[in-house]
């Protein structure tokens, strides 16, 4: 599993993390995670999370157009977290990030590892590399050849990374790691392998993120992604539909679709031609994943992001596919504290992956 984390002004030279809260800032809402661990590391307790939803376009592709309403937002979730950490780690998009395994000889020391990896870096980045945030993280032994290791690169432009920092700072709150939004993800994949029969060893399992703007499919491996790709499919689309439908406001079509209350033609003449249209999307993303690797099956699929929660999309993606189909909760296996709603949470669960994965950073052996 990838970890990276951006070089952002840290007060480094603390022994362990410190305590932290995972908080997802995507197109829909800022979404924050405080976890806490059970004494001896016998698992996670969930202590709080928050929900806030971001005006229109004030975050798209991943980018953060309007500063003040994110920051506004992010100030909005953290009083309705409650809690007190003002630590915060935040995430980037995929496309706002280069990655890249390179190989490098075995053995180096620490400061020649980091000088070859800066100069093997100008090669893959088409930036200058004071333009850019670099990070890298050493995988292991590179596979059939004991001399070499493989290095994970990643690099993104400053800008990118200083907006969420600053968004965060502006709120009140410190960003001590910046991620990426599939390590996250990936991170939190792990607590659902877990749920899988024998942790899905061996298995290609299909997580699926259908959120409000993209759904990304990603396969994983022994929690390692094999394959990844977005498609412009989300909940925004429902939303408009119903808005057109029935002559209702962002803010009411959004509302009725989590809350019901829609007229009965809502069900056969919107939500089923949606639903249709995302399993077909799903068919053909696992068929570009057929196509493109080596693999011809998944043993299952995850659905997680907003929509997962859609009435009938699991068994309709079971039935379509032939694929066992679950729906995401990276929180199945964690103790709630006292204040979360477990019905809630199970409904909000499958948006929570990235900042749920964000949260467990909180408790990296480091
Ligand atoms: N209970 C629900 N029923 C139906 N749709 C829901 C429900 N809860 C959330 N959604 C939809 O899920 C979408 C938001 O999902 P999510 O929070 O995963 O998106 P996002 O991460 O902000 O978007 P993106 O990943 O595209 O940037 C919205 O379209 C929302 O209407
Ligand atoms: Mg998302």
């Amino acid at each position: 599993m990838a970890k990276v984390n951006f070089d952002i002004p840290l007060d480094f030279l603390q022994a362990s993390t410190p305590p932290m809260i995972g908080v997802d800032i995507s197109s829909s809402s800022v979404k924050m995670v405080e976890l806490s661990e059970v004494p001896k590391k016998a698992g996670y307790i969930v202590e709080r999370y928050a929900i806030e939803p971001l005006p229109k376009d004030a975050v798209t592709d991943g980018n953060i157009n309007n500063l003040d309403a994110v920051s506004e937002t992010l100030q909005r979730a953290w009083k309705r977290l409650g809690g007190r950490i003002k630590n915060v780690s935040v995430a980037l998009p995929a496309a706002a990030v280069i990655t890249k395994k390179i190989l490098l000889p075995a053995g180096l020391r620490e400061e020649d590892l980091e000088y070859q990896v800066e100069s093997e870096a100008n090669q893959y980045i088409p930036f200058a590399l004071d333009e850019v945030n670099l990070d890298f993280q050493v995988i292991g032994p590179a596979p059939g050849n004991p001399e070499e290791i493989e290095v994970l690169l990643a690099a993104s432009r400053k800008a990118n990374v200083e907006d969420r920092v600053a968004a965060a700072q502006s709120a009140g709150l410190k960003a001590v790691v910046v991620d990426v939004e599939p390590y996250a993800a990936e991170t939190a994949f792990e607590q659902i392998r877990l749920q899988l029969p024998d942790g899905a060893e061996d298995k290609c399992v299909a997580l699926i993120d259908i959120g409000a703007s993209v759904m990304n499919v990603n396969v994983l491996r022994n929690g390692q992604s094999v394959y990844s790709r977005d498609q412009q499919v989300g909940g925004n689309q429902l939303t408009q539909q119903i808005q057109g439908m029935f002559g209702l406001s962002v803010e009411e079509a959004e509302s009725a679709k989590r809350n019901g209350g829609l007229p009965d033609n809502y069900e056969s003449d919107v939500l089923a031609p949606f639903r249709e249209n995302v399993v077909m999307e799903i068919a053909r993303a696992l068929q570009f994943f057929f196509t493109s690797t080596q693999y011809n099956e998944v043993d299952y699929i995850v659905l997680a992001g907003g929509c997962a929660v859609l009435p009938g999309l699991d068994d309709a993606v079971a039935t379509r596919t032939q694929v066992s189909t679950m729906v995401a909760n990276p929180f199945a296996l964690m103790a709630l504290s006292s204040r979360i709603k477990p019905r809630q949470l199970q409904a909000d669960a499958p948006s929570l992956i990235v900042a749920c994965g964000l949260a467990m950073r909180r408790f990296d052996p480091s």
